[in-house]
């Protein structure tokens, strides 16, 4: 697998995966709309195959990870975008890379529990207002589960380890 920078030409491949993933072509999280396919991202490839793309966005000093995406789940895709993403978050000087997922999304919750992340921050019912923004938001996501609440994870980049106990 090689990951690559996005590029301009990847553009029009990130705003479909967008639309498959999140019922449209911006990502909403904390009140900011985010177009993925304008921000800053890796894309991993095999071959000529794109199986792989993160987003992600700085900002005073923390990175946020917009999106992940897997296009081959358990194969090592997930993992490898990420670790390429905190590496450039580290290069930029960012204290911590933060996210958000939904309370149905038990694969992520795993994913970035076992990758040194934790739960900062639960909003119970805020998908409700999300779906104002956004009303191609699913009512029901991952394995059944009704998408009601936002959960923000965060792993501070000094040490990896959580810090923040809640
Ligand atoms: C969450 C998500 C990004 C994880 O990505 P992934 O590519 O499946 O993750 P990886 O394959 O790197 O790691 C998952 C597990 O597979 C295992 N794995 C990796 N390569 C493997 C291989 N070749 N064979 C078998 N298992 C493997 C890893 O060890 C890991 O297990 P661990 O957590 O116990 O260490 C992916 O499920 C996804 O795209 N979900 C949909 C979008 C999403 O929810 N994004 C996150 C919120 S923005």
């Amino acid at each position: 697998m090689l990951v690559t920078t996005l590029s301009s030409s990847d553009r029009t491949w990130v705003r479909e995966r967008t639309e498959l993933l999140f019922g449209g072509d911006t990502v909403v999280s904390r009140d900011v709309v985010h177009q993925p396919s304008e921000l800053p991202g890796f894309i991993a490839m095999e071959g000529s195959e794109r199986i792989g793309l993160a987003t992600f966005k700085i900002d005073d000093g923390r990175c946020e990870l917009v999106t992940l995406d897997a296009l081959c789940q358990w194969c090592g895709v997930g993992t490898t975008l990420l670790e390429a993403v905190e590496k450039a978050a580290r290069a930029e000087g960012c204290t911590d890379i933060w996210l958000i997922t939904t309370n149905d999304n038990l694969d992520a919750l795993r994913f970035f529990q076992r990758r040194g992340f934790c739960i900062t921050t639960v909003r119970v019912n805020a998908m409700e207002h999300i779906r104002r923004l956004k009303p191609g938001v699913p009512l029901v996501g991952s394995y059944g589960i009704p998408v009601n609440d936002e959960i923000e994870m965060e792993k501070a980049l000094a040490d990896g380890e959580c810090w923040k106990v809640v």
